[in-house]
This record gives C-alpha cells, sequence and structure tokens, in this order.
C-alpha cells in the first residue's frame, strides 16, 4: 500500500499519533495497514543502538558496533569513496540491527574552536561539509538504511543550544550555514532531516516554515522527512504548519489531544496535517523496502576499513628534519597514557560501544620496534599535572633515541552538551611534551582531539601528527603512520588559528542569555583568517606527507586563461597534472579556490570550490578535471532573493592548501548586475560594529538578554530560574533523575547532562524527568513563577 491510499483510510487519532515517536529510538506503526514500528539511532560515525529497552535518556549501554573516526578526523581524509564506504560499512550494521534510519551526518559548520561537539562536525567550509555529508549518505542509504543529516540548522555551539537565537544575515544564511546542507541534500537525498534546538532569526528551527518549507522542499525539492532533535518541539502546531514532520522522541499524548483538537477547530488543517503524516508513512514503507537489499556484515573488515580511513584522515603537522616515518632499529620511548588508553570519540550522543579496540602501544611493538611505555599523566579526570609522571616519562625519553607523546583533550574537555572554556589543552599535557621535548630532541606528539587548540611547544618539537579523533582501529593507525606503514595524505578541514582571539566568532561567541550574533558574517573560518591577512597555526587545507607532489598545466577550457566571458548556465573544465615527485606512495589533495579580483561586494579572498584525492605511486602523475559551475561563482543576493552572478575578473587558485597556491589562471566573467548595494568592509577589512551588523542583518538586532520584569515562558532556561524556589526544586528533581541513571559518582555522561540541564528550557524538562513533569506541570509553574501560585506548583515544592 502506498501512503496515498492509506491516508485516506487513517482515523484523526491515527494521524494525531504518528506525529510523534513511539517511544525514545523508534517510530510508531499502524497494525492494520501492515505499517510496523521503525527503529532510528545515533550516528553520526558508528551504531549507537541500545541494547534492551532503552532508557528514558537512551544514554545506557549500546551494542557492539564499529566505531569510525570521527567526522572531524574523516574530513581531513577529503575522500569521497572513502566516506561512501564508511557509509556502507555502517549501513550493513544498520541492516544487522534491524536499524531503519542512522541519526546522522552532522553538517553544521564550525564557527569556534570551542564548539563542544566541533568533533562531529566536518569544516568550517560549506563545499567540503556538502560534499563529505553527501558521501557519507550515499554509502548508508546505498544500503537500504535511511540517514537523517542535521542539525538543520545555524545550531554552532552547545551552550543554550535549545533556546539560544541564532541572530545571521541572509547572506551568511545562505553561503556559509546552508550552503553544506543543500548540496548534501540535492545531491545525495537524505531519507530524513533532523531539525536543529535553537532559534534562527527569531524562529524555533522545528516551526520555521521559511526552513523547512520555503527553501527545504520549494527551493531544494527535498521530499524526504523532517524530524526534530530530540526534544526541539516547542509549539507542534506550529510545527505541522511549518512543515515539520516528526516529533521526537514519542509519544506525546498532550500534543497528540492539541493535534486533533486543532483540526477540529480548523486552527490546523487537514491537508497541513495530511502532509506530515504522509511523509512518516512514506518513511515506514520505504525502510521495509530496504530488507530486499542483501548485504554481509563482516565486523573484522569494518575493523580494518576503520584502520585505513584513521591513517587517512591523520594530518602530518609538522615533520622536521623527516623524523618520521621512525626508523628501524632505533630505540624508542612511547609516552602518554593515550598510547594506552586512547581519546578516539567523542562524549554525547555519538558515543559508541566498539568491537575492538586498537592501542596504539601494542600496535607499535608489533612492528618489531623496541618501544618501552611510561604514562605521563594521569587519565582521571581533574587529576593535575603529575610531576613525577612527568619525571618518569622525561627520563625514559632521555634513554632513547627519540619519543613519540601521545597528547590532546580528554573526554571532560569537549562533549556534547557544553562548549570549552579555552583552546588550551590541559597543563598536564603541555607540561609533558616541553620536559620530554627538553629530554630528547628527536621528539614528536601524536595529537588525539576534536578540535583545534594552542599549540605552546610546537617550535620544541620536530614532529607533530594530528589524528584527531580516530576511532577504535586510531592506535593501529596510528603505528602504521609513525613506522612508515601508512603515509600521512590528511589535509585540515579546519583552520588552526595561533590564538582564540583571532577566530571570527571571538566575541559573539556562545552570546548573551537569549541571542548569538553572527557578526563575521560570511567571514566564516579560513575568509576571515585571510580577509585580514592574519598569521594562523595552520592553514585550511594543510597537511604534509612522507613524499612531494609537484603541479602542473593549468587549462580553463582549453587554454590557462578562459578568454570566453563566463556567463549564466556554462560550465567550466579545470584541469591540471599532479605528480608524485618523491621516492615513496602517497596521496595528495588538490584543491581549487576561485578568487574575485575585484569585488564590489563583500566576498571572501577565496573560497574553496573543488577538490580531488590523488593516490599516486613515486613518478606517477594523473589529470585532474575539476568542473566549475554557475553556483561555484555565485554569491547570494538578498535583494533579489536569488543566487546572482558578480561580473569580472576571477582567478582560478590549484592549492597544496589555501595558503600554498601551486598553479594561477583567470576567467572573465559575464555579471547578472544584480548586486547588493552596502559594502560592509572598511580598509578591505570585515567590521563589527552595531550599524555595520544591523545594515547587512536588514533589521533591528532583537534584545541579547531578558528585559527588566519580562514574563518567565515555558522556554526560560532551568539557568534563569535556578535561584528561585520552584529553580531548586526542579534541578534537585532532574539531578536525582541523573544520579538513578547514571549512579552518583562523577561519569562523562553525568557531566554532560547536568551542564545541558543548566541550559535546558522548562518545557525540556519533560524528557529529562520520565514523563512527570508533563506540560500541565511545567504550565503551572512558570504561572507561579510569573507570581500567581497554584496547588500543582505547590505540590511540587513540597515534593522531595
Ligand atoms: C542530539 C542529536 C542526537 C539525538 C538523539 C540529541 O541530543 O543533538 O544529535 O541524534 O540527541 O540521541
Amino acid at each position: 500500500m502506498t501512503s496515498k491510499e492509506i491516508i485516506p483510510q487513517m482515523t484523526l487519532e491515527e494521524k494525531a499519533a504518528l506525529c510523534s515517536g513511539r517511544d525514545f529510538w523508534s517510530l510508531k506503526g499502524i497494525e492494520r495497514f501492515g505499517l510496523e514500528a521503525i527503529m532510528v539511532t545515533d550516528g553520526p560515525h558508528g551504531l549507537r543502538k541500545q541494547g534492551g529497552d532503552g532508557d528514558h535518556l537512551g544514554l545506557n549501554q549500546s551494542v557492539p558496533a564499529t566505531c569510525f573516526p570521527a567526522a572531524c578526523a574523516t574530513a581531513c581524509s577529503f575522500d569521497r569513496s572513502l566516506l561512501e564506504e564508511i557509509g556502507a560499512a555502517m549501513g550493513e550494521e544498520c541492516r544487522k540491527e534491524k536499524v531503519a534510519v542512522l541519526l546522522g551526518p552532522a553538517a553544521n559548520i564550525k564557527r569556534s574552536p570551542l564548539c563542544g561537539r566541533n568533533f562531529e562536525y566536518i569544516s568550517e567550509d560549506p563545499f567540503l561539509t556538502g560534499e563529505i555529508a553527501a558521501a557519507l549518505i550515499k554509502g548508508v542509504q546505498k544500503l537500504g538504511v535511511g540517514t537523517s543529516l542535521k542539525h538543520y540548522a545555524v545550531n554552532n555551539q552547545e551552550k543554550r543550544r535549545m533556546t539560544i537565537n541564532a541572530v545571521v544575515d541572509e547572506r551568511a544564511f545562505r553561503e556559509i550555514y546552508l550552503a553544506g546542507f543543500e548540496k548534501a541534500v540535492r545531491e545525495a537525498k537524505p531519507w530524513t532531516l533532523m531539525c536543529s534546538y535553537n532559534k534562527i532569526n527569531g524562529t524555533y528551527a522545528s516551526e520555521n516554515k521559511k526552513l523547512l518549507t520555503d527553501i527545504l522542499r520549494d527551493e531544494w525539492a527535498y521530499q524526504g522527512l523532517v524530524m526534530t532533535d530530540w526534544g526541539a518541539s516547542n509549539n507542534r502546531l506550529e510545527g505541522i504548519k511549518a512543515g515539520l514532520d516528526l516529533q521526537m522522541p514519542g509519544p506525546d499524548a498532550d500534543n497528540d489531544k492539541r493535534i486533533i483538537e486543532a483540526v477540529k477547530s480548523g486552527a490546523l488543517s487537514i491537508e497541513d496535517l495530511d502532509k506530515v503524516v504522509a511523509r512518516v508513512v512514506d518513511l515506514i514503507i520505504k525502510a521495509g523496502e530496504g530488507d530486499s537489499i542483501g548485504f554481509a556484515c563482516d565486523m573484522e573488515a569494518h575493523h580494518l576499513l576503520a584502520r585505513r580511513a584513521a591513517a587517512e584522515s591523520a594530518v602530518l603537522l609538522k615533520n622536521d628534519e623527516n623524523i618520521l616515518p621512525l626508523v628501524p632499529g632505533k630505540t624508542l620511548a612511547v609516552i602518554g597514557a593515550f598510547a594506552i588508553s586512547p581519546r578516539y570519540q567523542g562524549a554525547g550522543s555519538s558515543k559508541i560501544n566498539p568491537s575492538h579496540l586498537d592501542k596504539a602501544f601494542d600496535a607499535i611493538m608489533r612492528t618489531g620496534i623496541k618501544a618501552e611505555y611510561a604514562p605521563g599523566y594521569s587519565l582521571e579526570a581533574g587529576s593535575g599535572v603529575n610531576e613525577k609522571l612527568i619525571a618518569e616519562a622525561a627520563k625514559l625519553a632521555g634513554e632513547k633515541d627519540s619519543a613519540v607523546v601521545f597528547a590532546g583533550l580528554p573526554d571532560e574537555y569537549e562533549s556534547e552538551g557544553f562548549d570549552r572554556a579555552s583552546m588550551d589543552m590541559s597543563e598536564s599535557h603541555n607540561k609533558l611534551i616541553e620536559a620530554v621535548a627538553k629530554a630528547n630532541p628527536n621528539t614528536v606528539v601524536v595529537l588525539q582531539l576534536g578540535s583545534p587548540v594552542a599549540l605552546p611547544w610546537a617550535d620544541k618539537v620536530k614532529g607533530i601528527l594530528l589524528l584527531y579523533l580516530s576511532g577504535q582501529a586510531g592506535g593501529g593507525a596510528a603505528a602504521d603512520l609513525l613506522t612508515g606503514n601508512a603515509c600521512p595524505g590528511g589535509k585540515l578541514a579546519e583552520t588552526w588559528p595561533l590564538a582564540l582571539e583571532d577566530n571570527p566568532s571571538y566575541g559573539n561567541f556562545p552570546g548573551s542569555t537569549k541571542t548569538v550574533e553572527y557578526r563575521e558574517s560570511i567571514f566564516a573560518g579560513y575568509r576571515w583568517y585571510d580577509a585580514l591577512e592574519k598569521e594562523v597555526r595552520y592553514p585550511f587545507g594543510f597537511g604534509l606527507s612522507y613524499t612531494s607532489f609537484e603541479y602542473s598545466d593549468l587549462k580553463l577550457g582549453t587554454s590557462a586563461e578562459a578568454k570566453d566571458n563566463f556567463k549564466k548556465g556554462d560550465a567550466l573544465k579545470v584541469s591540471f597534472t599532479v605528480k608524485n615527485t618523491g621516492s615513496r606512495e602517497g596521496s595528495e589533495t588538490a584543491q581549487l579556490y576561485i578568487a574575485p579580483d575585484a569585488s564590489v561586494l563583500f566576498r571572501a579572498k577565496k573560497e574553496l570550490k573543488g577538490f580531488e584525492k590523488l593516490h599516486l605511486k613515486p613518478g606517477e602523475s594523473k589529470t585532474v578535471t575539476l568542473i566549475l559551475d554557475e553556483r561555484s561563482f555565485a554569491y547570494y543576493n538578498v535583494q533579489a532573493k536569488d543566487w546572482s552572478l558578480e561580473g569580472g575578473l576571477y582567478r582560478i587558485l590549484i592549492g597544496a592548501s589555501s595558503r600554498d597556491i601551486r598553479l594561477e589562471g583567470k576567467l572573465e566573467l559575464t555579471g547578472d548586475k544584480r548586486e547588493t548595494a552596502f559594502a560592509f568592509l572598511k580598509g578591505g577589512r570585515p567590521v563589527f560594529d552595531d550599524a555595520s551588523f544591523k545594515a547587512i542583518y536588514g533589521a533591528e538586532l532583537p534584545p541579547k538578554e531578558r528585559l527588566p520584569g519580562e514574563p518567565f515562558t515555558v522556554n526560560t532556561s532551568v539557568e534563569e530560574i535556578k535561584d528561585t524556589p520552584i529553580g531548586k526544586a526542579l534541578f534537585g528533581m532532574a539531578v536525582q533523575g541523573l544520579e538513578q541513571a547514571f549512579g552518583k559518582e562523577k561519569s562523562d555522561l553525568k557531566v554532560m547532562m547536568e551542564s545541558m540541564l543548566m541550559d535546558m528550557p522548562l518545557r525540556g524538562l519533560g524528557m529529562m524527568s520520565g514523563g512527570r513533569l508533563t506540560p500541565p506541570v511545567i504550565e503551572a509553574l512558570v504561572e507561579a513563577l510569573n507570581g500567581k501560585p497554584n496547588p500543582i506548583a505547590s505540590g511540587l515544592l513540597g515534593m522531595k
């Protein structure tokens, strides 16, 4: 049966019920139509299917699955086919576990290095984000399993993620924060999208018609389903009208009732309801079709794929005097507890129960290298600098030919649910590296972390190998890379600034109680550092290799300069040759940037518009052909409400990184003469002041803080009422709930949940309280907070 046949036969009650999930991880079915309940689970870099029946927070132990490198790592591979392979492997694991939809990939832009969830995100660049997300989606979906592209949209911080109003101008919205989603939607057609918690320019994503219907469906022709992030539904009726299909988790009897009453009273049209119900029914039907696709799930093969992926994703940041690969026969000190207990994935909803776990030290020993180990620091949370462990490690390092220090960020530094406070690594890691480097001049640091950090010791070590969070086989991959069994070929998917103050969001991250202003507009990541000509630690697209590459023969169309004007509807072939000029096999990512020469608009100096990952034997060369189309050159024209071409001269840059341009061509472009009026650059640099931000935002800026006397609402956060008697009682109840779920001792999950709790709007507490705080109870509490005592609130205050 199809949804067209089913919907007319459904009762209003059945329709309302389908608008929310069955429980934490599944959608309801309807037996009489043969619709079975289907399961959706996290994502994004492996399967996190909870064993048993799950719990009300959905955080208990999950079934063993392959933990692939997180997106922060795989993005650096710039390798579409690798991402598709990983996607297919995850698809197989989903099929094995009867999971219909994997909740990922996450295509949010890395706006600040501090975002606690950057490890799950792909890049600061929307083109790369879209390409990597699309490849992963294609891989999963070819197994007949759906994906959920998330968190749509402008969710680039954890602080107050459930209520913050992201104030972003239309060009930044379209060109930076939506463009990755757009590419992935258009090219890979994810079965589902997950809307984010936050507001965008005043309206919650979950009831934002512009986002969910006008742009997503009308402009991008999206046919799939949109679900909420877990607990992101604010006003369910507004959600349905805006095009929000499924509320997760569920069930939600109160909303069912509201939907039924609204249809009966005419406040909600049955057509709007039928549209969202049809999309839920279509998803369930589609999930059933997957059963006819054959699959084999070889967990050993997936582990090997995870190892190859980790090696392909690692970025060699420094290699003075070719300290790497390590010379066979020499002695080695392996230092740092991460060499034995790796940091290989991030904390929060993406945390996987790995099927295996490689230890770098063991893997190094298996290569025959004569190595000895010293921990150097303790892994206990908050343990601080341990001078004794540092002294032991430095002593060991002094006795060996070289030293490799495994260091980075422990779990308590970065997680879903909270942002980092600074870019610093812990003192215990920094001091250890300094001490080891002093004891042994041949020191290499291997970094395990999810986001850029300050590297105060960078000049004192000879090598730096960045693994990011490299998944369950990262230890094996580290050994492969250190010994030269694999050649590093990863390139940075984000800029590593020298200091936090250099980052474009600095001063406007994570914003105020109510809003976060995206004052840097389109100048995210390298667009900003380039505009200000700022020195950075490592530029976007940067990564070294054990071999070398030469670029030549750039042709635009048929010559180095495209003499014919490029205009609307054209496509331009860009070709060039890359040769491996070194003595070993390796890979290189050639990057194509467009650079408008004399723009009258505010535009980035260069923008990534193409790339190709090449695997080359010594002496081998390959010709790369990339296609640029109209959209490659376009900017979003706010006045015309459309993409426009700005006429003039463009340079086509081919680089080994964003700051290592090897070839350059020129192109004359005919514009369509619909240009936005104002410039926002003064002296060639972006400015941040109120007047210019207001001008590009195109409206008054909303208040940043709660106004004096402003009434409390269901969207007031727990933090805002924490000192009131009601706030204290609620917080106590929630903490009790957390302790029941995780025990009294501090686990990373509990820390994350406590922090999320503080930022949570009152309406979100139902999910945390296991259903005790129903919407009518919350509404009564809000009334009481606003000075109208009532029996429900008084009853709660009396509760222990
Ligand atoms: C996260 C989502 C996740 C969902 C279900 C939310 O807190 O933001 O990314 O898919 O929980 O675990």
